[in-house]
């Protein structure tokens, strides 16, 4: 490992299979980083706990994430992936955190906000702190860059503002890190009606995930909401289109892009032809994906290794870090 290369860091969890907006919204950015920087990708299975109680399931969600990871392009070799569980230094920082956390600003946090609308009947003070959370899995490896999709931009800049504090209070030990994409801007992937963003917990017919099967991807697809079309030459995209048109981008030629917008703009488009050209191109992009997937899961030890290989490695970091923590707080008696 060079010393002197920036470090990455980002994170999921394993709350459900991953989707089209995990993938372009993040994992296609780690896959190309991961040649650039020294990068940290990780399963964030205590943050799933704060919507997610029964944790039945997450042994073999956490393993099937992993499958999913590499299948879409994260190489064990050239990036570190372990589970947030495996690394006990996190809490710590989180604890120090937590005393440079504003109670006011956590409630004014729009996924905190959300979740009180979702789950009325389980707002826990970790739904609360959860942004706390992440900037402990971000500043434990003191890391510059963090690739996120859109919808975490918040918590990056809350990071960022407890990073700031704590320089500001007990010496510069964190670099202050930033959100990133390769694109212009974070990327944000819609659902397929078009309302909001594609989500785990939005309408399953309404996401798009690496495992599902041709028909399936070729179903949802034909039933993504669409209209009449356009009656007036270069109209402005209605959102749910836009949404068609970005995945249009996203997984078929320049070409078929163009000739699409071309027709869209002179008010001929066919909207069929365009979502039987998106389906096809869609299932070229996923299938392989999805057979990588299938093989590793089959192989559990093989990605108990891969845990365990980089559990070891971001606890490393992670150490030196919190050593540098303490010494800034005080806290070393011994
Ligand atoms: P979900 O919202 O489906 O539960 P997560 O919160 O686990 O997904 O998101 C994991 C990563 O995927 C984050 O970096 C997030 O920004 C990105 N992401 C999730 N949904 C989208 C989307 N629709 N568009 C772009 N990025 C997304
Ligand atoms: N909150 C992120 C999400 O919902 C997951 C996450 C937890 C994360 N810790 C992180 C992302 C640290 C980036 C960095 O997608």
């Amino acid at each position: 490992m060079e010393k002197n290369k920036e470090i990455v860091l980002s994170g999921i969890r394993p709350t459900g299979f991953l989707h089209l907006g995990n993938y372009f919204g993040a994992l296609k950015n780690w896959a190309r980083m991961q040649n650039e920087y020294e990068c940290y990708f990780f399963i964030a299975d205590w943050h799933s706990l704060t919507t997610h109680a029964d944790t039945s399931g997450l042994k073999s969600m956490t393993r099937s994430l992993v499958s999913e990871l590499i299948a879409g392009g994260l190489d064990p070799d050239k990036c570190t992936i372990y589970a947030q569980s495996d690394i006990p230094e996190i809490p710590e920082l989180y604890l120090y955190l937590n005393m440079l956390a504003y109670k006011g600003e956590l409630e004014k946090t729009v996924t905190f906000k959300d979740k009180v609308r979702q789950q009325p009947e389980n707002i826990n003070a970790g739904l609360l702190t959860y942004p706390v959370l992440q900037a402990a899995d971000i500043l434990i490896h003191r890391a510059h860059y963090v690739p996120v999709g859109k919808d975490q931009e918040q918590h990056i800049e809350m990071t960022r503002n407890f990073a700031e504090r704590f320089n500001h209070r007990y010496g510069e030990i964190f670099p202050v890190p930033k959100a990133f994409s390769y694109s212009e801007d974070l990327v944000k992937i819609l659902s397929l009606d078009g309302s909001g963003k594609m989500s785990k917990s939005e309408q399953q017919m309404n996401t798009i995930y690496l495992n599902d099967d041709d028909v399936l991807i070729t179903k949802k697809i034909m039933k993504a909401k669409t209209d009449q079309g356009p009656v007036l030459a270069n109209s402005k995209k209605p959102e749910y289109i836009q949404g068609l048109f970005t995945l249009l981008g996203l997984v078929s030629s320049h070409e078929i892009l163009k000739k699409f917008e071309y027709d869209f703009n002179h008010c001929q488009i066919r909207y069929g032809d365009m979502k039987k050209q998106l389906a096809e191109d869609m299932i070229r992009f996923i299938k392989p994906i999805r057979e990588r997937a299938a093989a590793l899961q089959s192989d559990p030890v093989q990605i108990d290794k891969i845990l365990t290989k980089g559990a070891e490695k971001a606890r490393k970091s992670a150490t030196a870090t919190l050593l540098e923590v303490r010494k800034a707080l005080g806290f070393r008696y011994l």
